[in-house]
């Protein structure tokens, strides 16, 4: 019961957790903010980047083209109904969202005198998590509600900051990061 609804929460939010991660191997080139600055600081930093953003969103949808491929037979493996990104727009939503949640994120380090690459406990933790749902329900709001029944959602806001947190950690201890958050 409980592992079953974890799984299916988990697959959807696949689209939305591969971005960012995807984005620092495809970062790199102009600067989103294109190095502007205001009242001295960058408006985002370095950081973001247009290959980035792109290449961690579209690195989400094809993923979520991939899921739903392996959904029937893996869901027949398993015993569990997982859910389909069907139509894709959903997962469009995931990953774009993922992204833009980033971006927003550095906006308000920078705006708040946090330069590039320090932490913001809670906002590191959520902020892909938010943009995606609200984008997801935004561009397929009919699968959004089918996908993300509220014990799922809850599933997603708690576990995620969780899985976040450890998986950094144990990065960091590989030495792939260079901060252990
Ligand atoms: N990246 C990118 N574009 C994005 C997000 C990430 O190019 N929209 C790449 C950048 O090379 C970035 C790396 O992925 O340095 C790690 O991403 P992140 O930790 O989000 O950026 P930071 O460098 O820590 O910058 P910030 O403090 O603004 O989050
Ligand atoms: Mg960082």
């Amino acid at each position: 019961m409980i592992g079953s609804l974890v799984a299916t929460a988990f697959w959807a939010m696949v689209p939305a957790y591969v971005p960012n991660n995807a984005a620092v191997l495809a970062g790199g080139g102009r600067p989103i903010d294109g190095g502007r600055s205001v009242g001295g600081r960058r408006l985002l930093g370095d950081g973001k980047t247009w290959r980035g953003t792109i290449g961690g969103g579209a690195a989400g949808v094809l993923l979520a083209i991939g899921l739903n491929v392996l959904q029937s037979p893996v869901a027949t493996l398993v015993g569990v109904d997982l859910p389909l990104f069907q139509p894709l727009r959903g997962a469009v939503g995931l990953a774009l969202g993922a992204m833009v949640g980033d971006v927003v994120a550095s906006f308000l380090k920078r705006r708040t005198g946090r330069e590039r690459g320090t932490s913001f406990p809670g906002l590191d933790q959520l902020d892909f998590v938010i943009g995606g749902l609200a984008l997801a329900a935004l561009f397929a709001p009919d699968w959004f509600l089918a996908t993300f029944t509220p014990p799922r959602l809850v599933v997603v806001l708690v576990a995620t900051p969780v899985l976040h947190v450890g998986t950094n950690a144990l990065a960091y201890l590989a030495g792939l990061k260079n901060e252990p958050y």
